[in-house]
């Protein structure tokens, strides 16, 4: 999203804890001045000797403004960025930290130095007080956070910095009533510990794939026997395979073996499968255990752990057999994400994406200016976007639990994403045929008029930054065409379609299927590639 900006008094110690705090956070670090410095060929002094103070102001606006569309990172602004409103402005909405220090220990820090040209004449200190007696305004009402620097090391400050910008967010969420929250964590599994603990259970089962199993179910198991819980491990075949009954009788059996009683809650510890199946036993198993979801994909973080709907596929047949059961808490472990087969971590970003088109454009412009926090899969970014995702699916579920309406617009994509997948025998992945399938529905949308000039190309890009696929012309042949109206016919002749106004709202329009068929058939020969 925005950069992390650190202001304050020159002798703050900007450029000494910034790049300590960017280490910490995975995040580069920018100086301002530097920047300016870079852009100009010449220093900060020389600026002000060539070009006067008006001359570098004009420069440090310019310089902001970039940055300020800039990936993420830490930037160092200079001690007088924030006196001008329009600077003030630029960094709204982001996190601005002000490094506090007193006139004398920023004179005594700046011993020396000899390139602050506002701090040639008359003595440091004095000159000091005054600059921060007429900057202080600016900084004040610019700060998210302030911090004391006097008498503290710079190390000491970054890292009560990143542990406060590492700080577990939660959001609070609810079906029908029922209200649960979704912690967000950049590392480890701790606060599981309450998520758990409010249960007031006595035994807590992990159920769990053969992936998973070895990586994380230490962590979670620990965290079972720390709150004095009886704990048993139930682990079943990974893949989409494994979605079935006989798994969840298979599973069952185990429970019942390691003698789960009602005074037992299921941890859901895996992706996508892992929540559909374990959260489909809870619902089912003496009619209705508690689930705590651990989402350990980033398709399972934004999208299937979120909403209450679990399950399991009958033959051919996807989510055939199901049950609406919420959790009782979800815990996204940001760490977790680490050990991700990369395509399978890519692939996750198209629903996190698609909800970024749908109701939040800031997220979307966020994943198209970071393909290196993306591709480093750097913690704070990506609980950052995790949050935000589940934000809008929160909001669209609660207005429609059981989607009998607004709901349905979180398929957006979907229409040609599932022909894609179907029509490639599954060797395209969910996510990569979303992708493919929401650049067709904006493709389609923009010829028919429902969707502004422009959605298209600020899509492909963002997919492009995230590294998805976006050959969707090369790939939409007959096969494809086959399965889009094999699917849909039993629905009449008209499709329920869900189009991109623009980035940032849908819509759900009747669209009739020929029209459909012909412009899909049409973009074939033409249209962008
Ligand atoms: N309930 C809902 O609302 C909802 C919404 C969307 C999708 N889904 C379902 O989600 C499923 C897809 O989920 P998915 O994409 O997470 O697939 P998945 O659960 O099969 O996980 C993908 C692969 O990654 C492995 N894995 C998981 N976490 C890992 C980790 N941290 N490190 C290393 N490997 C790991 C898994 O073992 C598996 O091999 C589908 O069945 C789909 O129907 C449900
Ligand atoms: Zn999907």
């Amino acid at each position: 999203m925005f950069p992390i900006y650190l202001t304050g008094l020159s002798g703050a110690g900007k450029s000494t804890i910034g790049p300590m705090l960017a280490g910490r956070l995975g995040l580069p670090f920018l100086d301002l001045d530097t920047l300016i410095e870079a852009d100009a060929g010449r220093s900060v002094s020389a600026i002000f000797e060539a070009e006067g103070e008006p001359g570098f102001r004009s420069r440090e606006h310019q310089a902001l403004a970039r940055v300020a569309q800039g990936p993420l990172a830490v930037v160092g602004l200079g001690g007088g960025t924030l006196l001008a409103e329009a600077n003030r402005h630029l960094v709204e909405g982001a996190e601005v930290i002000w490094l506090e220090v007193s006139a004398e220990t920023a004179a005594s820090r700046l011993v020396g130095r000899t390139d602050r040209p506002l701090l040639r004449v008359g003595s440091p200190a004095a000159t000091l007080a005054g600059l921060l007696v007429e900057r202080q305004y600016g900084y004040h009402t610019a700060a998210t956070r302030r911090i004391a620097t006097d008498g503290l090391e710079p190390s000491a400050v970054a890292e009560s910095l990143a542990a406060g910008l590492l700080t577990p967010r939660e959001l609070a969420c609810r079906f029908d009533g029922h209200e649960y929250p979704v912690r967000i964590v950049t590392r480890g599994m701790d606060s599981l510990h309450d998520l758990v603990g409010r249960l007031n259970v006595r035994h807590a089962a992990i159920i769990t794939d053969q992936n998973v199993a070895p990586l994380y179910t230490s962590s979670v198991a620990n965290v079972a026997q720390e709150l004095g819980l009886k704990h048993s491990v139930h682990v079943f075949p990974a893949g989409e395979d494994g979605k079935s009954l006989s798994t969840v009788e298979t599973l069952m059996r185990s429970l019942r073996a390691a003698e789960v009683d009602r005074g037992g809650c299921i941890l859901a510890l895996g992706g996508g499968v892992v929540g559909d199946v374990a959260g489909f036993v809870a619902a089912t198993y003496l009619r209705g255990l508690p689930v705590v979801q651990v989402p350990t994909t980033l398709l399972a973080q934004v999208d299937s752990s979120v909403g209450g709907k679990t399950g399991v596929n009958l033959d051919a047949e996807k989510n055939l057999i199901g049950a609406f059961h919420p959790p009782s808490g979800v815990l996204a472990s940001m760490a977790t994400l680490d050990t991700l087969p990369e395509p399978v971590y890519r692939a996750g970003f198209a629903e996190l994406l698609k909800h970024g088109v749908i109701a939040d454009p800031a997220l979307t412009t966020a994943l198209t200016r970071n393909p290196d926090a993306i591709a480093a899969r750097v913690p704070l970014a990506l609980a950052r976007w995790v949050r935000a995702s589940v934000a809008v699916k929160r909001d669209i579920v609660e207005s429609d639990p059981r989607e009998k309406g607004r709901r349905k617009v979180l398929n957006f994509g979907h229409t040609f994403g599932h022909a894609f997948e179907t029509a490639s025998h599954f060797e395209l992945s969910h996510g990569d045929a979303v992708a493919l399938g929401m650049l067709v529905a904006t493709w389609l949308g923009e010829r028919l008029g429902e969707t502004d000039a422009g959605t298209y190309e600020a899509l492909h890009a963002a997919l492009t930054a995230i590294g998805l696929p976006t050959d969707w012309q090369r790939r939409l042949n007959d096969r494809v065409l086959h399965h889009l109206l094999a699917d849909k016919k039993r629905a009449g002749t008209d499709l329920d379609f869900v189009f991109a106004r623009r980035i940032g709202e849908v819509d759900i329009r009747k669209v009739p299927l020929n029209t459909i068929q012909d412009l899909a058939t049409a973009a074939r020969s033409s249209g962008p590639a």
